[in-house]
């Protein structure tokens, strides 16, 4: 099936878009663009190149390096995942760290970061078949997406989730250092100048603090089959 329509999922930090959107994903055959991870591969490379330091930016240096900056996505065969690919570099295993998610809503509230990744974005969606998460997908990327979502969760219940998460990934990190960087994130979300993260007036909006990802699923599904006319 190659689905002629796209969807945007946005919401809060750690609120299980990206869970979402590989569910849909499998079972309707569409491409999944984690959008969020290209902004934390940029932040990779500011790291990388010292571009961050202190907690600042250096945006005058970035604009320079900014044409030089590849991201995409490759499809993993083998763990049938798609992969993000930073200037070539299987990046996938090196941006989901705090110290990444701790400097990453520097890179996002720049003006020409946003333009790079959204245009980029639009291309991938271009062709419909798209399901894409992120903050400001149907607002901004997709405001003609044929369905969007709009996911939140209470902060504890998601810094549990997040902490969970990094635990199991070997980190070693405290749930109120989880808890703290997530609400610092929602806030620089919500209060950015450019492409703020709002729910999109035609969005469906979840609370997922007390469902089972099965009657989530279920939920979600059953908007897209009506779409879909399945
Ligand atoms: O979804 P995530 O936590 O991996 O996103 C990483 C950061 O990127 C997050 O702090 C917000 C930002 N982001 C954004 O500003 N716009 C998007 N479309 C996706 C993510």
């Amino acid at each position: 099936m190659n689905a002629k329509i796209n969807i945007a999922i946005d919401g809060h930090s750690s609120c299980g878009k990206s869970t979402i959107a590989k569910a849909i994903s499998k079972r309707y055959q569409m491409r999944y663009i984690d959008t969020g991870a290209m902004y934390r591969a940029i932040c990779l490379y500011c790291l990388q190149n010292n571009l961050i330091s202190k907690n600042k930016i250096d945006e005058t240096l970035l604009e320079v390096h900014l044409p030089d900056i590849y991201v995409e996505f490759k499809y993993n065969a083998d763990k049938k995942i798609s992969e993000t690919y930073l200037n070539d570099y299987n990046v996938e295993g090196l941006i989901r760290t705090l110290e990444i998610s701790q400097s990453v809503s520097l890179v996002a509230k720049i003006p020409i970061v946003r333009e790079k990744l959204v245009l980029l974005q639009q291309k991938i969606g271009k062709n419909k078949n798209v399901v894409m998460d992120g903050r400001d997908i149907g607002t901004k990327v997709f405001p003609h997406a044929e369905l969007k979502f709009f996911v939140t969760a209470s902060p504890e219940v998601r810094a549990n989730r997040r902490w969970e998460e990094l635990r199991k990934s070997g980190e070693k990190v405290s749930y109120e250092e989880v808890l703290s960087n997530l609400k610092m994130r929602d806030n620089n979300d919500i209060n950015r100048k450019m492409n703020p993260l709002r729910m999109s007036k035609d969005a469906i909006k979840i609370d997922n603090s007390n469902i089972s990802l099965q009657d989530q699923n279920d939920f979600i599904f059953s908007h897209i089959d009506k779409i879909l006319k399945i």
